[in-house]
């Protein structure tokens, strides 16, 4: 009776499914970049709010430990056994919180959650700065979302252990962007590193408002420290104006080549690369921003084009490209537990 209503339940179901687009492809990644940790060595007891702060060394390093991580499950030795995590999260996610718990389970560690800031003192109007000067004798790393901007930094203001930004409201999301190259980096590794072989350089589309999205504003910064590799970003928007004040001046200082479009299926054909979202959070609610932009089977991309979404997903990228090989969305999820894995083990010291 049962198994006539879900086939599924029939048979033993597989615990990764390797045939997805990315599930095994950091092993080119790993031999390509040449291990080197000294420019980890700077992230040592580090706060990480914004994607600014890192280096293209870093990055690459970071995926290299990432790669790893990914590859070498079996090496991984447990360094963070007797730390404690406080993963802070006063707005929704399923991703970014898991990924950073599941990450420091793998290397050993102990873990607090917060997922209602109604359970803390904040009901009573306890200050971050307050609860700050109290996560200092509780854990020994803090990763906090709130869809404030500034909370991030009021919290940091009485912290002495590490804080990383798991998405401050429109602001930034920086993990968010390590894991979006880490994606692109396994998808094409002779784009992104040194001593590679020349690559076409990419063209890259987002179908997105890099003013208010965090994800897209910290995907901007990073792509800046690779701009060498990527011949053009087109930000495809029905806004006139979709960046804040001096961000687009700021992008193309960093040697970033923008161009704004309203026409999504033109630039399809054109684009190696399409990242798309729709979600902005602003104040303490999400808005779909660009709506009318969606992507399906019948859509003109490229044959060896990929799709990036940060997700949660909404209409924008029905399922039906989910057994495509355009789906690298799936490896870009993935692949945020082991680059949040080198992340955390480099700000902790306990590279394994
Ligand atoms: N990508 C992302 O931030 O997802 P969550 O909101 O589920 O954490």
């Amino acid at each position: 009776m049962v198994n006539k209503l879900n086939p599924r339940l029939t048979e033993p179901l597989e615990a990764q499914p390797l045939d997805i687009q990315g599930f095994e492809q950091p092993r080119e990644l790993l031999d390509a970049i040449d291990e080197d940790l000294t420019s980890l060595l700077d992230l040592a007891q580090r706060p990480v709010v914004s994607a600014s702060q890192f280096t293209r060394d870093q990055l690459l390093q970071l995926a290299r430990l990432a790669a790893r991580y990914e590859t070498q499950p079996q090496m991984i030795t447990r360094p963070l056994t007797g730390k404690i995590l406080i993963s802070a999260f006063y707005e929704p996610s399923t991703r970014t919180r898991l990924s950073f718990e599941s990450a420091w389970h793998r290397l050993g560690g102990d873990i607090m959650s917060i997922t209602d800031p109604a359970s803390t003192g904040i009901a009573k109007g306890e200050s971050l700065y307050d609860i700050g000067e109290m996560l200092n004798h509780y854990g020994d790393l803090v990763v906090l979302r709130d869809s404030d901007r500034n909370a991030v930094y009021e919290m940091l203001e009485s912290l002495r252990i590490p804080i990383i930004n798991g998405g401050n409201g429109t602001d930034e999301h920086p993990t968010q962007a390590m894991a979006d190259i880490y994606a692109l980096m396994k998808w094409r590794p002779s784009s992104f590193i040194p001593g590679c072989p020349d690559a076409p350089a990419l063209r890259i589309g987002i179908i997105g408002v890099p003013g208010v999205m965090r994800t897209v504003r910290s995907l901007l910064v990073l792509l800046g420290l690779f701009s060498d590799a990527i011949a053009e970003v087109v930000i495809i928007s029905d806004k006139a104006q979709p960046f804040s004040e001096d961000q687009q001046e700021e992008l193309e200082s960093a040697g970033l080549t923008l161009r704004v479009s309203d026409d999504l299926d033109k630039e399809l054909p054109d684009l190696d690369v399409v990242y798309i979202n729709t979600i902005a959070w602003v104040g303490d609610d999400y808005e779909e921003l660009g709506s009318q932009y969606s992507l399906s089977q019948s859509s003109p991309l490229k044959k060896d084009a990929i799709i990036l979404h940060p997700l949660a997903r909404g209409r924008e990228l029905p399922r039906e490209l989910d057994d495509t090989p355009y789906n690298w969305y799936f490896a870009q999820a993935r692949g945020a537990v082991f680059m949040r894995m080198a992340l955390l083990s480099s700000i902790m010291k306990s590279f394994t």
